[in-house]
């Protein structure tokens, strides 16, 4: 049996996360040995210029020598002891350091169970059901997050995943992202039960979609008008856009942030931190339940320090900004003389592929494009030693790792996947 088929025997899908089974694209996965740098490595040896980095992790690119030492270092130690150490008091105290409004954090495991743990944190705290969250943003895969907008006028959800009972997918009001009209239909009728507002303050999981001029400013003044808190989901633009999080760029104070991704450097983490007086209400001294055997684990908190430690002193993100503008100007303008209809976004090291005309500012733009040429661009890519995230809805990530040489490479390849 080859992998694929022995991993099909053994995994559902034969894969331990769905996008990896690479069905958006209409290929055959592929299966990796090691990677270093910008660089992953198929188990047929074949050298891949990565522009998936793990979805975004691994801004310092794959085993950055402080990240592996770090790791080394910590496991001789032990890998867990469920008792606090001081390396995880100084990650709490640096990221709260680069993000005032995390006053007080919590370690978790992953990005999940930070946005899981923010909605209870909320319900908790304001004593309400409802939460309102953005069709098109994901916050991991617990029940109430995993609704998409319905076609209802109240913007009552159905639940996008088979085996979320209906009752609490109706406890999640979904709204076009950028749609104030529309949010504020829901907010005049919900508003008194809303616990809160989640939103990506820059979407980065149907591909990437900015916030228009005005829009997160205006939820957090809708936020403080009916009572419900706001709850940014950072767990991607964490660390990826500044040394903070995208609230630090924005000057937008939500009530709760959700960490996951950089802060770990590659080993699973999350973090969810917000008001000393919502943060408190976190057992045992307060009444909302969350725990973690491997909350705050050793080896992932290493991996986070190091990471975020290399990140403040070299401060790159000036430099990864400029070096993927020009790449995706370079894609644009051979997309231009081309005459391919493609809208290519970038922010800082994210970028994203929308075949389509106009604007992309909500879900239902971005399910207006074409996903036909991404599939084949995606396929022309991997042949040619190029791997993109294996869907049109996943953005792309560039590393501090990926120097002129491979960008390009990049530019010249994708440029040809594109005409
Ligand atoms: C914005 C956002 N929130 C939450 C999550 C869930 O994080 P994890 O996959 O670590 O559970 C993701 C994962 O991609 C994400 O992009």
């Amino acid at each position: 049996m080859n992998l694929k088929q022995r991993a099909e025997a053994a995994i559902p899908s034969g894969v331990n996360s769905p996008v990896r089974a690479f069905k958006s694209v209409g290929q055959d996965p592929i299966y990796v040995r090691r990677a270093h740098g910008p660089y992953l490595e198929t188990v047929d040896g074949r050298q891949l210029i990565d522009f998936c980095m793990s979805f975004g992790p691994l801004i310092l690119g794959h085993a950055h020598p402080d990240v592996v030492e770090a790791i080394q270092k910590a496991a001789e130690k032990g890998t867990s002891f469920a008792v606090t150490t001081e390396a995880e008091i100084e990650l709490a105290e640096l990221i709260k350091s680069a993000i005032p409004s995390m006053e007080k954090l919590r370690l978790v495991s992953s990005g999940t169970e930070a946005a899981m743990t923010a909605l209870r944190l909320a319900r908790g705290f304001t004593e309400r059901n409802k939460i309102l969250k953005f069709s098109g943003c994901y916050h991991g895969h617990s029940d109430a997050l995993l609704v998409q907008a319905g076609s209802g006028v109240a913007g009552i959800a159905t639940a996008s995943s088979s085996g979320v009972p209906e009752a609490l997918a109706a406890e999640t009001l979904v709204c076009p992202l950028n749609d104030l009209d529309h949010l504020m239909d829901i907010v005049d009728e919900h508003g008194h039960d809303l616990a809160a507002i989640t939103v990506e303050p820059v979407a980065a999981n149907m591909g990437l979609v900015m916030p228009e001029e005005g829009f997160l400013e205006r939820l957090r003044e809708i936020c403080n008008l009916c009572g419900a808190l706001l709850i940014f989901d950072e767990v991607i633009t964490g660390f990826r856009l500044t040394f903070g999080g995208c609230q630090n760029i924005c000057g937008v104070k939500p009530d709760i942030t959700c960490l996951g991704k950089v802060i770990g450097g590659g080993m699973p983490i999350g973090a969810v931190g917000g008001r000393a007086d919502i943060m408190d209400m976190l057992a045992p001294n307060g009444p909302v339940y969350q725990a973690g055997t491997l909350s705050g684990n050793p080896v992932s908190v290493a991996a986070g320090l190091a990471t975020l430690r290399r990140l403040q002193k070299d401060d790159p993100y000036e430099e990864l900004e400029k070096k993927t503008s020009s790449l995706v100007a370079e894609l644009r303008s051979t997309a231009d003389l081309n005459g391919v209809t493609v809208q290519i976004p970038q922010l800082g090291s994210l970028f994203s592929f929308f075949f389509k005309e106009g604007p992309v500012t909500s879900f239902a733009d971005v399910q207006a494009s074409d996903p036909e040429p991404f599939k084949r661009m995606f396929a022309h890519c991997l042949k040619n030693g190029i791997y993109l995230p294996p869907s049109p809805f996943e953005v792309c990530f560039a590393s501090t790792e990926h120097d002129a040489n491979v960008l390009s490479k990049a530019a010249e390849t994708i440029g040809h996947g594109l005409r």
